[in-house]
C-alpha cells in the first residue's frame, strides 16, 4: 500500500516522532447526514483505524489519540453509552490486528471511571498487545489535561510532605515522570479535525513546543492520505523552541 504522498514525506526527511489527534466532528459529520450522532461516532472508528495505519506506514513512533475528555462525561448518557460500547467494541475487534502490525497499545486516563465491562475490554487490549515494537498508540480516555496536572502535583507534594522529595529538585523531568505520558517524547505535531481553533484541555504540558495543524475535514472522514499531509505540513516548519533561526544570528 504505497501513496505518492508518502514517498514525498520520505524525500523530505525528519517524521515528527509523536503525532498526537483531537478527533473531531463525528456529531457535526451525523447530524449533517439527518443521522444520530452515534452514527458518527461509529463511523469514526474506521479513521481509527485509517490514522492508526498511515501514522505506521510513516514512521511515525508514538500516535497518541484524544478519544473520550473528562469534559465529555457530561454530554448525555445515551451518547456515553454509545461511546463506551464502540470503545469495547474496537478494543475487542481490533485486537488481533494491532498485535499482527506491532502496535502496542495504552489507554491512558482517570480509568476507574469506565464501567466494569469496559475496563475489562481495555485491560485485554492492553495486555494483549504488549511488546509491540512498531508504533505505540495511546489512547486518552477519561482524559484532562489539568487533572492530569494536578495528580502530579499532588503526588509530588505527598512526597515532599513525607521528606522522600526535596522540592527544590522538581524540575521538569521530575513531573514529567509524573504524567501518564512519562517516558515518551513530547508531541511534535498536533492535528485537530473539524477546523476547531483549540486545545480543549488536551495535553496542556506536552503541547508546549508543538507544531499545530488543523483541518476542516470531520473526523468521521479523516484518512491515512489526510494523516500524510499534515506530516507533510510539519516537514515545512521551522521549529525554533524560541531561538533565533540558524545562521541569522
Ligand atoms: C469527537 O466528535 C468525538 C468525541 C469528542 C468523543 P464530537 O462528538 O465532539 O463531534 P462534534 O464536535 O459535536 O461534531
Ligand atoms: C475534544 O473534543 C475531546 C475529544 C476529541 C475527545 P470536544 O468536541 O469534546 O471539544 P470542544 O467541546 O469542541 O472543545
Ligand atoms: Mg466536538
Amino acid at each position: 500500500m504505497s501513496s505518492d504522498t508518502l514517498e514525498r514525506i520520505r524525500l523530505c526527511g525528519a517524521v515528527p516522532q509523536h503525532v498526537a489527534v483531537i478527533m473531531d466532528g463525528n456529531g457535526r459529520w451525523a447530524v449533517q447526514r439527518g443521522l444520530p450522532r452515534h452514527a458518527g461516532h461509529r463511523q469514526g472508528m474506521n479513521a481509527v483505524r485509517e490514522a492508526v495505519e498511515g501514522a505506521r506506514q510513516a514512521g511515525v513512533e508514538v500516535l497518541t489519540l484524544f478519544a473520550f475528555s473528562t469534559e465529555n462525561w457530561q454530554r448525555p448518557s445515551s451518547e456515553i453509552g454509545a461511546l463506551m460500547g464502540l470503545l469495547r467494541l474496537y478494543a475487542e475487534k481490533e485486537k488481533r490486528e494491532l498485535k499482527r502490525q506491532g502496535v502496542e497499545v495504552h489507554v491512558l486516563g482517570e480509568l476507574h471511571r469506565l464501567d466494569e465491562g469496559t475496563r475489562k475490554s481495555v485491560d485485554a487490549i492492553v495486555e494483549g498487545t504488549r511488546g509491540g515494537e512498531a508504533m505505540r498508540l495511546n489512547l486518552m480516555i477519561s482524559y484532562s489535561g489539568r487533572e492530569e496536572l494536578l495528580r502530579a502535583v499532588r503526588a509530588l507534594a505527598r512526597d515532599a510532605a513525607a521528606g522522600r522529595l526535596d522540592p527544590e529538585s522538581i524540575d521538569d523531568e521530575v513531573l514529567e515522570g509524573r504524567l501518564f505520558t512519562a517516558g515518551l517524547p513530547d508531541p511534535d505535531l498536533l492535528i485537530r479535525t473539524s477546523g476547531e481553533l483549540r486545545i480543549s484541555n488536551f495535553l496542556l504540558w506536552q503541547l508546549a513546543y508543538t507544531e499545530i495543524h488543523v483541518t476542516p475535514v470531520l473526523w468521521p472522514e479523516f484518512t491515512r492520505e489526510h494523516l500524510f499531509d499534515a506530516v507533510l505540513d510539519y516537514q515545512g516548519r521551522e521549529r525554533r523552541f524560541g531561538r533565533v533561526t540558524a545562521g541569522e544570528g
